[in-house]
């Protein structure tokens, strides 16, 4: 079964456009984990642009199913994340001027300032996920460095397919179908080295039918679209439709 990870973010960013205390992050955990999340996902941001540390502490208390904490390799963050023991953290490349995570982290290039965070977070069972793009190399270092886990980062496929949307030809649908091609055969490759599996960014309730079917993905980690369907929905039914489709992979292999 593909767990659910929602990346709760987007609800500390409503709340910090006005810089005030509502919406509050650490009050929809419960709503999200009875509406069927496998996991609760946030990102402590060096600029604290949403989520904040005392969200964090609150959110750790609260969990019930699993914590997964994004964070850049940074000092502070480590540390905080240390004191804290979330079930998984997930390492990610940041620049402060990005909107968001724009693409995966260089495992290669990093690879002796990531190894030692590994050993550290391994002391307290900490589960070391690594952010990165679906290429061989990076699934190799990511291996080679100790991770537990890799999450491919998925927006590239899911701009593809979004550019894609109202065409029917084959050769104007090639792009995301490259772009799945690729995160298949990367996914394959972790497989073989015995790396679990997530993937996440732009993922939506149109594209997620097409990463079912992914070698090894047994987790997904969603935040936009589902709280932008929350807008009109209700936070409990977006997670429990997002939840459905998931599902649609386990029926899969049942038949
Ligand atoms: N996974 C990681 C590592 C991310 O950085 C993000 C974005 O914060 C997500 C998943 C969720 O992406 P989205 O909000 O596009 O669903």
């Amino acid at each position: 079964m593909i767990k659910l990870g929602v990346n709760i973010d987007h609800i500390a960013t409503i709340r910090e456009a006005r810089k005030t205390y509502e919406p509050d992050p650490v009050q929809v955990v419960g709503l999200v984990e009875r509406a069927g999340a496998d996991g609760i996902t946030v990102h402590l941001r060096e600029d604290r642009r949403h989520i904040q540390d005392r969200d964090v502490t609150l959110i750790r208390q609260l969990v019930s199913t699993k914590m997964n904490l994004e964070m850049a390799l940074s000092d502070e963050i480590i540390e905080f994340a240390y004191n804290l023991v979330p079930e998984q953290i997930t390492l990610v490349p940041e620049k402060r001027e990005e909107v968001t995570t724009e693409g995966g982290l260089d495992c290669i290039q990093h690879i002796s300032t990531i190894q030692p965070v590994i050993v550290l977070m391994h002391k307290k069972n900490i589960e070391v996920s690594l952010f990165i793009e679906p290429d061989l190399r990076q699934v190799e270092a990511a291996k080679e460095v100790g991770a537990d886990r890799i999450e491919f980062h998925t927006g590239s496929f899911a701009n593809a397919f979004y550019q894609s949307r109202g065409r029917h030809t084959a050769r104007l649908r090639e792009p995301w179908q490259r772009e799945r091609e690729r995160l298949f055969l990367a996914a394959h490759k972790a497989q073989t080295l015995h790396l679990n599996v997530s993937a996440g960014h732009g993922l939506n309730y149109q594209n997620i039918s097409e990463l079912l079917s992914m070698p090894a993905l047994d987790e997904v980690n969603i935040g936009h679209a589902i709280i932008a369907r929350s807008v009109f929905q209700g936070l409990p039914q977006a997670v429990s439709d997002m939840k459905a489709l998931l599902m649609q992979n386990k029926e899969r292999d049942i038949h």
